[in-house]
């Protein structure tokens, strides 16, 4: 393909480039330039046995980078290599029987190896080695192994190969390396044409102009739908309690403090919307006559707030709905399915995201959680701990699985 004409689907991404000691690791001079042409920012590890195949200096030039071979060495790029979540992706190709064998066992004795270890990013390796070596029932293992952590491993080609053998061994095309790096890094855009109205945060009730009733929520989790609809291709409008998060770019985010005023927000906003997914803990709870002065303690051996309920915003808007997919959350402490289901048919929604908040590891303010997911059509669909991103794409998943798959809903406005 003519470079000027290069699509940058990489555009800034940060990946590592791996090359082991095969006769193909010249061909990881190509890639390399291939993901540079995309606009991706590669560092080059080579391990010492690429070396004797392709001097680092070619990848240097390349690059633009200093190519790490060593795990003993010192320099700037190295800091960056062995920091875990600096990298976006490790792509390893050419892949020897040897590195697939490290690998599968977690041996750490070279740069390359270490890194796997340290790696929280996806991993994408493309073997290349003679044909029998690649049938032999220990590489075949080594590759289950990986495949089974999640590792993408590529199967290499059949051809000629350096042996003279015609074999499956040949390092796979290069336009095979490049689309496993776009499926891992380019999420899909499978929200297009979606207007998805998310809330998140919690909600303050004022008691007086100093203090105010809330809750524990941190806002993760709505924020984290907000970010993976956007990443899909959705028209994002984020409505926010108050949270110490920062308003992620290319959303609509609407700040709010209390109950009414969020009602009042997605009221605004939900008609022209196709999804609201309604993750903020509202306080169910508010003042029936917030003081106008600081309430003063002198003399006063107790207080007594008079409290009211504030309007349910789902119910409400379900009330109003024209075809908009409504999904809930159900933050609960004990018999959390029960309660969920009951949500769900009382709220009128179409998904209920049931949330037990004391179980361990997960639910207000961590960064991971556990969820069920219930749907008015009776499908229930577990979700284990997970970071509350991966766990925004599956919930993403689910809706357009079980709503917005499913035949349109008619219209409930005559
Ligand atoms: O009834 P409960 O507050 O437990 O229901 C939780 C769901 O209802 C959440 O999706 C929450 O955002 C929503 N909710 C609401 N209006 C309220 C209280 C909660 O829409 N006043």
């Amino acid at each position: 393909m003519d470079e000027t004409q290069s699509p940058i689907n990489l555009w800034g991404k940060r990946l590592v480039l791996g090359v082991t000691g095969s006769i193909a690791a010249y061909k990881a001079v190509g890639l390399l330039r291939a993901f540079a042409r995309e606009g991706a920012a590669v560092s080059v590890v080579m391990t010492q046995a690429a070396t004797k195949f392709v001097t680092p200096l070619t990848f240097e030039v390349l690059s633009g980078k200093r190519v790490a071979t060593d795990l003993f060495e010192s320099h700037e790029e190295m800091a960056h290599l062995i920091v875990p979540g600096q990298a976006q992706a490790i792509i390893v190709a050419p892949a020897t029987a040897n590195f697939l064998a490290k690998a599968a066992l977690g041996l750490a004795d070279d740069l390359l190896s270490t890194m796997l270890l340290n790696a929280q990013c996806p991993v994408i390796v493309a073997p290349a080695m003679d044909g029998d070596m690649w049938t032999h029932p220990t590489v075949v293992q080594h590759v289950q192994v990986l495949r089974g952590r999640g590792v993408v491993v590529l199967d290499p080609e059949v051809g000629p190969l350096a042996s003279g053998q015609v074999a499956q061994g040949r390092l796979p095309a290069e336009s095979r390396i490049l689309d496993a790096v776009h499926a891992a890094l380019i999420p899909q855009q499978d929200w297009q044409g979606q207007r998805v109205l998310v809330s998140a945060g919690p909600t303050q009730e004022p008691i007086d102009p100093v203090r105010f009733i809330s809750n524990r929520s941190s806002g993760k989790m709505g924020y984290a739908i907000a970010e993976a609809a956007r990443d899909r291709g959705a028209e994002v409008v984020l409505v926010t309690g108050p949270a110490a998060l920062a308003p992620p770019p290319g959303v609509t985010t609407v700040s709010v403090n209390t109950a009414s005023e969020m009602s009042d927000a997605l009221s605004l906003h939900f008609l022209s919307s196709t999804v609201l997914i309604m993750a903020a803990a509202v306080a169910d709870f508010r003042l029936k006559m917030p003081a106008e002065q600081k309430l003063k303690k002198q003399g006063k051996s107790e207080l007594i707030l008079e409290l009211e309920s504030t309007p349910d915003i789902l119910a409400m808007l379900s009330a109003r709905r024209t075809s908009q997919i409504m999904v809930g959350f159900a933050a609960e402490t004990e018999q959390v399915l029960s309660h969920a289901k009951d949500k769900l048919r009382e709220k009128g929604l179409d998904l209920i995201v049931a949330n037990d908040v004391a179980q361990a590891g997960g639910g207000f303010g961590s960064d991971d959680n556990a969820v069920v997911i219930l749907s008015a059509t009776g499908e229930q669909k577990a979700l284990g701990l997970m970071p509350k991103r991966r766990l925004a794409d599956k919930i993403l998943t689910a809706v357009r699985e079980l709503c917005l798959s499913a035949p349109r809903r008619e219209s409930l406005v005559e």
